[in-house]
C-alpha cells in the first residue's frame, strides 16, 4: 500500500496527536496529500513540518472542530492549497468523563459538540464537495467501542460515539449514489486520551517512554500504539477499500475486527396489540432467553 494514494488529498481532523496524528503520517507515507487540522496551532504546524521533512506533502488548518466555520476553512485548505480533496477522516474529539450525575452541562455539549456535531459539520461540507466535483470519494469516521457497548463514566462520549457510527449508516445510503463510501473505525490505541481511564495511565506513560506495550494488551484488548490503527484509514481511501460502505471495523494492536449493525434478535406477533400483561407473558417465555448484556468486555 506504499503508494495507494498517490494524487489524492485528505483531511484528518485532530492530527496534530495521537491517532489523527499517525493516521496522517501513514496517509502521507500513501502518497497523498494531507490537510492537518487541529484546535493546537503548534501541534498541527509540527505534524506538517514532520510529514513535509519527509517529503511528503501537509498543509494546517487550524480550527475548533464543532461549527460549520471549521468544516468549511478545513475543506477550503484542501483546495487553496492542494486544489481536490478525496477523503475526509473526521477523528478530532475529546473526552470529560463522569458518572452520570456528575456530568455537567458544558462537559456534555463539549464532547457532542466535537465529536458528534463535528462529524455532521464536516461529513456535510464534504459532502457537498464531493456532489459537486461528481468525483466520488471517502468519509471516514471515528467511533468507539464506548458507543458501540456503552461504558460506565461515558455519558456523552459514549451517546456521541454511537451517533457517529449511526451517521456511518446513514451516509453509506445517502451517499452511495455520488460514489462515496463512509465507514467509521472503532479504534482502541494508547494515546493521551486514555491516559485518564482508570489502569491505563501507567500503560500511557510507559508507552510515552518508548517501552512496547505488553503482547497481552495488544493480543487481547486490542491496544497498541496509534501507528496500529492507521493502516485502516488507508486502506479504507485506497482503491480497494473504496469499495466497502457502511461499515463499523474495529482495530487495535493485533486485532482486526468487523463489528455487527444493531437488529431485532426476538420478535412475537399478538393479533391486535399488545397489553402489560401479554407483554410480561412474551418476555417471560420467548424475549428473556435472548437478553443482551452491555458493556466492554473487561479482560485485563
Ligand atoms: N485512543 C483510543 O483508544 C480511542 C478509542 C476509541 C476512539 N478514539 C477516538 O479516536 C480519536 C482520536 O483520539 P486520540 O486517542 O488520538 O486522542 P488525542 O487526545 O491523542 O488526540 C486528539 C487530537 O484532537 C485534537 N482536538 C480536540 N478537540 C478538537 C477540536 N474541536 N478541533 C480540532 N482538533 C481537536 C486534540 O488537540 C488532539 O491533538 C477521537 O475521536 C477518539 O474519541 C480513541
Amino acid at each position: 500500500m506504499t503508494s495507494a494514494l498517490t494524487g489524492q488529498v485528505h483531511i484528518v481532523t485532530g492530527s496534530g496527536r495521537g491517532i489523527g496524528l499517525a493516521i496522517a503520517h501513514a496517509m502521507a507515507e500513501a502518497g497523498a496529500a494531507v490537510v492537518i487540522n487541529d484546535v493546537d496551532a503548534d501541534v498541527a504546524e509540527a505534524a506538517a513540518d514532520r510529514i513535509r521533512a519527509a517529503g511528503g506533502r501537509a498543509a494546517v488548518a487550524v480550527a475548533a472542530i464543532g461549527e460549520t466555520e471549521a468544516a468549511d476553512h478545513c475543506i477550503r485548505v484542501a483546495l487553496d492549497q492542494f486544489g481536490r480533496m478525496d477523503g475526509l477522516v473526521a477523528n478530532a474529539g475529546v473526552l470529560r468523563d463522569a458518572i452520570l450525575w456528575k456530568v455537567t452541562d458544558d462537559d456534555f455539549d463539549s464532547v457532542l459538540r466535537t465529536h458528534l456535531r463535528g462529524a455532521f459539520t464536516c461529513g456535510r461540507a464534504a459532502a457537498r464537495y464531493f456532489r459537486e466535483a461528481e468525483q466520488g470519494g471517502t468519509v471516514t469516521l471515528v467511533s468507539s467501542v464506548a458507543g458501540q457497548r456503552g461504558n460506565v463514566g461515558q455519558t456523552a462520549y459514549s451517546a456521541a460515539k454511537a451517533g457517529v457510527a449511526a451517521l456511518a449508516r446513514t451516509w453509506s445510503m445517502e451517499l452511495s449514489r455520488a460514489g462515496v463510501s463512509v465507514n467509521a473505525i472503532v479504534p482502541t490505541a494508547v494515546t493521551r486520551m486514555v491516559a485518564t481511564i482508570p489502569g491505563l495511565g501507567e500503560v500511557v506513560e510507559a508507552a510515552e517512554r518508548g517501552e512496547p506495550i505488553p503482547h497481552r494488551l495488544r493480543h487481547e484488548l486490542g491496544l497498541g500504539t496509534p501507528q496500529d490503527v492507521a493502516p485502516l484509514a488507508v486502506f479504507l481511501a485506497s482503491e480497494a477499500g473504496r469499495q466497502i460502505t457502511g461499515q463499523c471495523i474495529g482495530i487495535g494492536g493485533d486485532r482486526l475486527s468487523l463489528w455487527s449493525h444493531p437488529q431485532e434478535i426476538a420478535l412475537c406477533h399478538q393479533e391486535g396489540g399488545w397489553n402489560a400483561d401479554s407483554i410480561a407473558e412474551a418476555w417471560a417465555h420467548t424475549m428473556s432467553m435472548h437478553r443482551q448484556k452491555v458493556g466492554i468486555d473487561q479482560k485485563t
